[in-house]
């Protein structure tokens, strides 16, 4: 059996018959940017989320960008975030001036942590940026508490999260901004590139408006400074209203995954993912790790089963990044990045494929438990 690590596909095809009614109502309207798909849409993902506004973007990276930016962050501002993702986050930082200023993440939940921001806090720092990786949201509260404590606002990293709560609350709905990704391998993808940003504040949505629209106060009148041209698109709205319906059930299968795999991975010799009490994690991925990595990536390829590696280097070890390393360590970060790899798990596997790669894994385990 060959078993891939992700299939857009797979998911257009069990929905076909909606998206494309969705896309042929955009292609009769006639309306192509910033028409009704893309109001109706922000509208109901604020509902989603939690939250009174959202406004649809480009992208998840023009998100953030445009996020800070809203924010007031700009050249020379220090923001605070975590090292091991894919990037993007730091690439948004870096394109506004600001500089990224790296704290270690917990050896657990592999999110930012929290006891770590104080000492990064300069009278330069002026957000904070924790990401809600693989799906499970970060320690908000205790975020949310050293930041107010110095009144800094924190930004939400919600490109892998969608939908994930930790008591009661969504991501997404907790920070003064949060930045989402609609990224097609995204938990609600779009068929192309899309992103949002959500707030609870009315100034801060009015002026992100603006912001996506090169600034402009009306047509062809700009009054901010720093716009770009981020908008999401009419079609990818309303194929992005279609999933939002079928979200809830696409999550609920991840989970079930995830809660197979665990079963069966449990003996494994295998770290797994583990949620702490009191939060949802919707995984967008489901992370392992192992000192053999190698030995299990090769061996799951032998089988047929595609894996990968989220993420194979910090953000502060490539070339172009490595003049913000901290002067303090990333431990887990690092150690991380050489242990950790991902199962495939997205909605439309099917159960005998699900069966299948935790069987192959066990088969992999038993040979490395042997040398
Ligand atoms: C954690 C994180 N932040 C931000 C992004 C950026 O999103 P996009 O690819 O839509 O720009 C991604 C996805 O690629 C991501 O995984």
């Amino acid at each position: 059996m060959q078993v891939p690590f992700g299939d857009f596909k797979r998911q257009y095809m069990e929905l076909q018959r909606e998206i494309d009614d969705a896309m042929h109502r955009v292609l009769q309207s006639g309306a192509y940017v910033l028409g009704p798909s893309v109001k109706s849409f922000e509208a109901e993902f604020a509902g989603y989320c939690q939250v009174p506004f959202c406004v649809g973007v480009g992208n998840g990276t023009d998100a953030i960008q445009l996020g800070l930016t809203a924010l007031g962050v700009g050249q020379g501002d220090e923001v605070i975030t975590v090292a091991n993702t894919g990037v993007p986050g730091t690439a948004a930082i870096v394109a506004i001036g600001a500089i990224p200023v790296f704290v270690d993440v917990d050896a657990t939940t592999r999110n930012m942590n929290p006891r770590l921001i104080e000492q990064a806090i300069t009278p330069r720092t002026k957000a904070i940026m924790p990401v809600h990786l693989y799906g499970l949201m970060a320690d908000m509260p205790a975020i949310i508490a050293v930041a107010q404590g110095h009144g800094i606002p924190v930004i939400e990293d919600v490109a892998q999260a969608h939908g994930a709560r930790a008591h009661g609350s969504r991501a997404g709905s907790i920070g003064a901004v949060a930045a989402f990704s609609f990224y097609p391998s995204k938990n609600l993808g779009a068929i192309g590139d899309g992103g949002a940003i959500t707030t609870n504040d009315q100034t801060i949505d009015t002026h992100l408006r603006k912001l996506r629209v090169y600034g402009w106060e009306r047509k062809y009148y700009s009054i901010e400074e720093f716009g770009m041209n981020s908008r999401l698109d009419e079609i990818q709205a309303a194929i992005l209203a279609v999933k939002l319906r079928h979200l809830d059930a696409s999550t609920a299968r991840r989970v079930q995954i995830a809660r197979y795999y665990a079963e069966q991975l449990a003996h494994t010799g295998l770290i797994l993912p583990t949620t702490p009490t009191g939060y949802e994690a919707v995984y967008h991925l489901y992370v392992v790790e192992s000192a053999h990595r190698e030995a299990y990536m090769t061996g799951l390829k032998t089988a047929g089963v595609t894996t990968d590696i989220h993420y194979p280097m910090p953000t502060h070890y490539q070339p172009i990044y490595q003049r913000y390393a901290p002067v303090w360590k990333l431990e887990n970060t690092v150690r991380q990045s050489e242990t950790v790899f991902s199962l495939p798990n997205f909605p439309e596997l099917s159960d005998a494929e699900v069966e299948y790669v935790a069987h192959a894994t066990r088969q992999v385990a038993k040979t490395i438990k042997g040398t």
